[in-house]
């Protein structure tokens, strides 16, 4: 089987890391018709710390083809990546195309592919936000109905895609993102000095990530969300890290806003992030990948945002959409305690596994 891969953000990087050991597995025990894997980076995310860092530490490949394409419009970026992805595909004869998450290289890999004919397999199918001024929502919607393979991380996602119709080709396999944590937390542990070097007490402190575009975009939004994490800080009287997204700097760079009492630090690598997620007293986040890791490390969750994907995370009790307000986050950060259900929606770690196991019996199948 010959697969390509189509990653250029941040959490694509992380999704991708137990794909590559389960191919590295799968070939282990079938030499004789191994999977032959295409990776290609679409240069979405560029810096060493949102990229570089992570096949580093990760000790993933280098990208059989770095199409470099950069910040952008919408659109811009987009099209760009459309036309650079169809060229690759082209030259090659593939099997399969496999797209992750819900970032405009999600879209433009699976646009370009299935226009092709190419076979796409969606990885984290089926989730939805049901907000469709989110960009994301957008790329999740339209790459789901272009998919063949759409592999799920959990039961809402499966009956989402029921909703729309899709049933076909539908595979519930757990969470890609728990099964890297369960690769690689205790590496972390083992490796990571960040707790010292930021001289952070474990439950002493709070861990804040903020980039969705409707928070960063929106100065009144953006100011309100710094004030609240202000707020954790002077009320809770607990550090609040910040691990700032290079999109959120430069918003307030550009407006001027000041964060005074927040420790603003650059991204963190797979190696710190999940030791800081461990050890925080209260997680606040807008990104969808944080707010999982927090469930999975049964750290309380405040989420600066009015919905989530991840639903299970809020109905047991792990997780609190507040939202913008100021006065809210910091009510419900101070107070957050652990959750109340003790249900594990997001399978048992080896959902790569499952996903490459089911792509290889594919083809086998056609070729056959
Ligand atoms: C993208 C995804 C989002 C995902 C996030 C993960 C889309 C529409 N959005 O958002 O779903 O949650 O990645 O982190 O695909 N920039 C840099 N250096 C970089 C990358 C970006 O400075 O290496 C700055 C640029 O100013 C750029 C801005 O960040 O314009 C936004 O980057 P972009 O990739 O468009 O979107 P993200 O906000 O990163
Ligand atoms: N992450 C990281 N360093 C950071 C911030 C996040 O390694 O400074 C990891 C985090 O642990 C998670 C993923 O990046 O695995 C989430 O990515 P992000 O928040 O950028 O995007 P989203 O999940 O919202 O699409």
């Amino acid at each position: 089987m010959k697969l390509v891969d189509i990653v250029g953000a941040r959490p694509q990087f992380i999704k991708l890391a137990p794909i590559l050991k389960a191919i590295e597995h799968y070939n282990q025990e079938h030499p004789d018709h191994p999977v032959e894997e295409i990776l290609v980076h679409t240069g979405q995310h560029y810096d060493y710390e949102m990229s570089g860092v992570f096949f580093d530490d990760l000790g993933l490949k280098d990208p059989d083809y770095h199409l470099g394409v950069g910040s952008g419009t919408h659109g811009y970026q987009t099209g760009e990546m459309l036309k650079r992805i169809e060229e690759v595909l082209l030259k090659e004869k593939i099997d399969i195309v496999m797209v992750y998450g819900d970032t405009n290289s999600t879209l433009a890999g699976a646009l370009a592919a299935t226009k092709l004919h190419i076979p796409v397999a969606h990885v984290e199918a089926g989730l939805r936000s049901f907000n469709r001024r989110m960009p994301e929502e957008i790329n999740r919607v339209l790459t789901d109905h272009i998919s063949d393979f759409l592999f799920c991380p959990t039961e809402t996602a499966v009956r989402n895609l029921e909703r729309e119709g899709i049933t076909k080709g539908v595979h519930l396999v757990g969470d890609v993102m728990y099964d890297a944590v369960l690769q690689y937390a205790e590496l972390a542990e083992r490796k990571s000095c960040i707790l010292e070097h930021l001289r952070l007490e474990p439950k002493k402190y709070a861990l804040a990530t903020v980039h969705r575009a409707e928070n960063t975009d929106n100065p009144e939004r953006l100011q309100a969300i710094l004030q609240g994490l202000e707020a954790v800080s002077r009320e809770g009287l607990l550090v609040v890290v910040f691990p700032i997204h290079p999109r959120t700097r430069k918003q307030i760079q550009e407006l001027g806003l000041q964060v005074n009492s927040v420790r603003v630090i650059e991204p963190v690598s797979y190696l710190d992030m999940p030791v800081l997620e461990k050890y925080a007293r209260v997680i606040l986040t807008d990104s969808g990948g944080v707010q999982k890791e927090a469930f999975f490390f049964q750290v309380p969750c405040v989420t600066l945002r009015e919905e989530t994907e991840w639903v299970e995370t809020v109905e047991t009790g792990w997780n609190t959409l507040v939202g913008c307000d100021p006065g809210r986050i910091a009510r419900v950060a101070v107070e957050a305690r652990a959750g109340v259900e003790s249900i594990w929606p997001y399978g048992g770690g080896r959902a790569a596994e499952r996903i490459i196991g089911s792509l290889a019996d594919f083809v086998k199948g056609v070729n056959r």
